[in-house]
């Protein structure tokens, strides 16, 4: 299979509903919870990407029996002490900053070296965010430059911190409350909004965790765990994966779109929040609550006209891994749109604010990029009449995906180099996009 995907037709009006795949960031920590389960959890839908696959391999090589059956996925947690790291051991988490960082917090209690890799694009990611508040609970760290390779030795002895998580990362303030499991007392962490999956997990599973949701940050204490039960879940639709389609409907002329059970967590909405301020119809059909995370059908149609957004930064974190997108609604929408307080989104799989830019720049849009803001200067009328190529991007799924999203929605000739990428978080996405004819 040919790893470029060459596009030289816009996408016909479609009507259409589809299924897409399970959501990335509750299949890890499914993996993860269910690992330190006593007895054996089950679950339905889990994401076979790339990311959860490391997962999985991980929790293997700690002594954990996965099995795979009728669409099921079963894993046997030997408890809570069950995790086997009798000699110094390596851990791989290949592309995925979610394992990277929440497997240091789980596994903090271990006195034997733990030598943490990655491949090239996790390599260049700053791991000191996590590392920093790690040290303050008692483990050792060794690390060059901030990044991967790194060594931890964690303790027996550890003591429980309150940590001011400012950043809005999901992945720092999970790897901290899975630290707090492992700790005597009492951990407390003041965070600035982002998905609290884990949260809610620790909620339903009974853990010892308390939670004060305030309008900007929540306030969470979490105590040491002696036991969880085994989870049976049936995972539900990721809305990032979800995004790739809401926004091509968006971006293509009389079309509608129906995406079936999907994750729609106020902490993950930030998206729809912004579609709508510029004017995009969507409605959630029948929103149920399920195992503490609110599900929906997502029904979105094509609108007539879009209107730039001064995006207010407080939607940031909820739409932290679609800002390549909604990049491309700006390019599109009448007006000037602006950006700011992303410099996290250079901290991603590659430097996102930095290559969606580029993206725009090659497409004919006019940007001006700081280091955490763009202006996107949108262009109703769009078209664009040269071949253009995207590659050297750290084989950024996102950047694939979205580039795919942009050829489909602009026309014109699109090379776009590393389809493989799509393993990492949606080995399925080509698959829908046929089935939209595209
Ligand atoms: C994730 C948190 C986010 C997000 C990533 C998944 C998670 O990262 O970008 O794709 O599952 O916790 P940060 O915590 O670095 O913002």
């Amino acid at each position: 299979m040919s790893n470029i995907t060459v596009i030289k037709k816009k996408i016909k009006p479609f009507k259409k509903k589809i299924f897409v795949s399970g959501d990335k960031s509750l299949s890890i920590r499914w993996v993860l919870f269910s690992s330190l389960g006593s007895g054996i959890s089950r679950a339905k839908n889990l994401l076979m990407s790339e990311d959860v696959l490391a997962t999985i391999q991980v929790v293997k090589k700690l002594g954990i029996r996965v099995k795979f059956k009728n669409n099921y996925c079963y894993i046997y947690g030997k408890g809570i002490n069950g995790l086997n790291v009798n000699k110094k051991i390596i851990i791989n988490a290949k592309n995925s900053g979610t394992l990277g960082r929440l497997i240091l917090g789980l596994l903090i209690n271990n006195t034997k070296p733990i030598k943490l890799i990655g491949d090239k694009s996790l390599s260049k990611r700053d791991f000191k965010r996590v590392a920093d508040p790690l040290t303050r609970f008692g483990a050792t760290f060794k690390l060059k430059k901030n990044t991967l390779p790194l060594e931890m030795i964690g303790s027996k002895n550890l003591k429980p911190i309150y940590y001011n998580e400012d950043r809005g990362s999901a992945q720092c303030k999970s790897a901290v409350i899975f630290a707090g499991m492992r700790t005597e007392g009492k951990t407390f962490i003041k965070a600035k909004k982002s998905r609290d999956h884990t949260e809610l997990l620790s909620k339903y599973l009974n853990l010892p965790i308390k939670i004060k949701n305030k309008k900007y940050y929540d306030l969470i204490e979490i105590k040491k765990v002696n036991k969880i039960k085994p989870l049976n879940y049936k995972i539900p639709t990721d809305l990032s994966s979800s995004a790739f389609f809401i926004v091509l409907t968006v971006l293509s002329e009389n079309s509608e779109l129906t995406i079936k059970n999907v994750n729609v967590n106020p902490s993950r909405i930030g998206l729809i929040t912004i579609l709508r301020k510029m004017g995009v119809r969507i409605i959630f059909k029948n929103q149920r609550l399920y195992k503490g995370e609110k599900v929906a059908n997502i029904f979105v149609s094509s609108p007539k006209k879009l209107r730039s957004i001064n995006c207010p930064t407080y939607l940031n974190s909820g739409a932290i891994d679609e800002f390549l997108l909604i990049f491309l609604v700006a390019a599109k929408s009448s007006g000037v749109s602006y950006f700011k307080n992303l410099a996290e989104l250079n901290q991603k799989e590659s430097p996102r604010l930095k290559l969606g830019s580029k993206i725009l720049n090659l497409m004919g849009i006019k940007t001006i990029t700081t280091k955490n803001s763009i202006k996107i200067f949108g262009n109703p009328k769009l078209k664009i009449n040269k071949k253009i190529i995207i590659k050297n991007f750290l084989k950024d799924h996102r950047i694939f995906m979205t580039s795919v999203i942009a050829a489909l929605s602009f026309g014109s000739h699109w090379v776009i180099h590393d389809k493989k990428s799509i393993n990492t978080s949606f080995p399925k996405f080509m698959k829908i996009i046929r089935e939209l004819n595209g």
